[in-house]
């Protein structure tokens, strides 16, 4: 086999010219510009590539490869079908009914999760999209209660402090007269229901946070990811339906997120590094409630934009005239759409 790779940059494609039938199918799909036609054959002849494997995956030929890149994630817990399945050939109703039969669990049975289970679900993280392919995204499992009850109690001591410094109206006052309301604003929100709820874990074992959670996925990235927060909320979405069409039920804990970035010390006890960044912590385990139907949601009404193709502006042939698209805007819906030949903001609902 005569191959055509660059071995100095790390996960460059390799393609193997024997194989290669020059379709070009692989540089119509590479974002980074990677690839060229030289002599009928693909080659790798540009200085960057995200190493998003789009080239491989559509090669008919499988001329191409790409080292140090998983072709398929397996798993422990369960088999994948691993055919890819084409636009239009998945199941939208079965999808959408998983979506709408999540909910966020707050009460759970005491059983403990598999911890393969919880690595099969990471790893389904990790097929979300990351900005330029960066996967910069980190994950620590808290297997096991004790684990979770570790994390709780950090995080109830950071907001036990955050609520004494609350309870100070000198203090709120000052920092409101200096332009900073966030202690003011805390404190009106949520110091009563914190107070509460941090004397009732005390008091009674009553965990308000977790919810009694016997397991936990922090989810983060690397420092110098360039959609750090953006991918790891991508990821955890992922990990949110699949959890639940694993049997498990699952909350997203915000204040626990928001506790790790006032607390360096919380990260540093869970042996997660200083330089990554949580942007998510999600509470697992198996569900203690059973719901009967679907929560609704409210309702949204998008706005529609519809391409200008050409204005008339005054004193000018023929087309839309701009005072007449202008008096249209917001009057319009999207399903009422303007003639073919104008076009304008609508403001209104489908
Ligand atoms: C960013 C974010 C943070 C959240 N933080 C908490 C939390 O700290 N505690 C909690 O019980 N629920 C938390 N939730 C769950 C929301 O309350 C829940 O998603 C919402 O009420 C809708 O219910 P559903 O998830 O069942 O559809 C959070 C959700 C999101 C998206
Ligand atoms: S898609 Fe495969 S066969 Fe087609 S040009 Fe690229 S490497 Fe060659
Ligand atoms: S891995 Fe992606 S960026 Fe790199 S050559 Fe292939 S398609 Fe282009």
């Amino acid at each position: 086999m005569t191959s055509h790779h660059t071995p100095s940059r790390p996960h460059t494609p390799a393609i193997d010219q024997e194989k290669c039938t020059g379709c070009a199918l692989c540089l119509s799909v590479c974002p980074d510009r990677t690839l060229s036609m030289r002599d009928g054959k693909a080659v790798v002849s540009g200085d960057r590539c995200m190493a998003c494997a789009h080239c491989r995956a559509v090669c008919p030929s499988q001329a191409i490869t790409l080292p140090d890149l998983e072709q398929e994630i397996s798993f422990k817990t369960f088999t994948v079908d691993n055919t890819y399945l084409p636009p239009g050939q998945g199941d939208t109703s079965q999808l959408v009914r998983i979506m709408l039969s999540r909910r966020s669990c707050r009460s759970y049975k005491k059983n403990s999760v598999d911890p393969q289970l919880l690595e099969d679900l990471v790893r389904i993280g990790t097929t979300a999209p990351s900005g330029t392919n960066s996967q910069g995204w980190t994950f620590t499992i808290l297997p096991q209660r004790p684990a979770v009850e570790t994390f709780g109690n950090l995080v109830g001591a950071c907001f036990a402090k955050l609520n004494r410094q609350a309870a100070n109206p000198l203090l709120r006052n000052l920092l409101s007269m200096l332009g900073k309301p966030a202690l003011a604003n805390y404190y009106h929100r949520y110091h009563k229901t914190i107070a509460l709820g941090l004397r009732e874990w005390e008091e009674q074992g009553i965990d308000r946070l977790f919810h009694g959670a016997p397991a936990a996925i922090i989810v983060g990235s690397r420092p110098g990811t360039s959609c750090g927060k953006e991918d790891a909320l991508l990821a955890t979405q992922n990990i949110l339906l699949a959890a639940h069409t694993m049997g498990l039920g699952t909350c997203l804990i915000g204040f626990a997120v928001a506790a790790m970035a006032r607390s360096p010390k919380i990260q540093r006890t869970l042996n997660i590094p200083d330089d990554e960044t949580i942007h998510a912590v999600i509470a697992l385990g198996y569900p203690a409630e059973v719901y009967q139907r679907f929560t609704g949601r409210k309702v949204v009404t998008p706005r529609c934009f519809e391409a200008i193709t050409k204005i008339r502006h005054p004193g000018e042939g023929r087309g839309p005239d701009l005072a007449e698209l202008q008096s249209n805007t917001g009057s319009e819906s999207c399903s009422a759409r303007l003639p073919p030949a104008s076009a304008g903001m609508t403001g209104k609902s489908f």
